[in-house]
């Protein structure tokens, strides 16, 4: 198909960013799964674009995870804008605290001259626990930060492997299976269509904030992430896909 007529990565960028109609879409070349340094290279690219568009006020919300954690540890220092707050988008603190979405809010809004507020929820509460936790004011205070957020940075895995990680049970990772759940990201489990078919019970930004975000920016790369990066499509223009060129070419081989 496509692959063959393809000229340069621009080019990719253009027919990615017009099949899943968003804002925008970076590639950069190389393939992190061959390359390992090529994450750092989606840092960069993530944080420069995400830098050009962050203003004074704005509320950045971040989640965990090892390609959110690379977008931040490049961030350059930024010193042109004041009052940036920055907040985890949803509980859940997985194993590593380096790869946690608390700590990547306090790097960030270090590197902004910003603020951060902290979400300390443990992964897989009852409901009950989670309800009686809503009710506390200073965890209110940081739920109302979080829907108010206007920029969101957020990794995308797969559903079965963050379901593992998530600590879930042989019988609920079988449900998911079940569902059709191919991908995963704040929290949501996605399948083919892009219908959310699982939530992680917590607290926090949830799928119908997306729509309401300004900018939402999605980095993830890799072969193996395609499926699940495709899973998560909105068509919500004002969504933005920082990922590598071998996921890229692999994407537009879908298309
Ligand atoms: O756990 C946080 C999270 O952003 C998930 O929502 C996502 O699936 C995953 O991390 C991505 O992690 P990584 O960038 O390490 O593949």
């Amino acid at each position: 198909g496509y692959i063959h007529e393809i000229k340069g990565l621009s080019e990719v960028e253009e027919i990615i960013k017009e099949f899943l109609n968003l804002k925008n879409v970076i590639v950069v070349s190389g393939d992190v799964e061959e390359d390992p340094s090529i994450m750092k290279e989606i840092g960069k690219a993530a944080a420069n674009f995400a830098k050009s568009h962050i203003h004074s006020g704005d509320i950045i919300a971040v989640t965990g995870g090892s390609t959110v954690k690379s977008v931040i540890d490049n961030f350059p220092k930024v010193n042109s804008i004041k009052d940036v707050l920055v907040v985890p988008a949803r509980g859940g603190m997985g194993k590593k605290v380096e790869t946690q979405a608390n700590t990547l809010s306090a790097k960030l809004a270090e590197k902004l001259n910003g603020t951060y507020k902290m979400l300390h929820v443990p992964e897989n509460l009852s409901d009950e626990i989670l309800e009686t936790l809503v009710q506390q004011k200073e965890i209110q205070e940081i739920i109302e930060c979080i829907h108010k957020a206007n920029i969101l940075i957020y990794g995308i895995g797969r559903a079965q492997q963050m379901g593992m990680k998530r600590g879930l049970s042989q019988k609920q990772l079988q449900q998911l299976n079940e569902l059709g759940a191919v991908g995963e990201a704040f929290g949501c489990y996605f399948d083919k269509d892009s219908n959310v078919v699982w939530i992680t019970p917590t607290l926090g930004i949830n799928i119908n904030d997306i729509n309401n975000l300004n900018l939402h920016i999605a980095v993830a790369a890799g072969k193996n992430k395609v499926e699940a990066i495709l899973s998560t499509k909105f068509g919500n223009k004002n969504g933005v896909l920082v990922t590598d060129e071998g996921a890229a070419l692999r994407l537009v081989e879908h298309i």
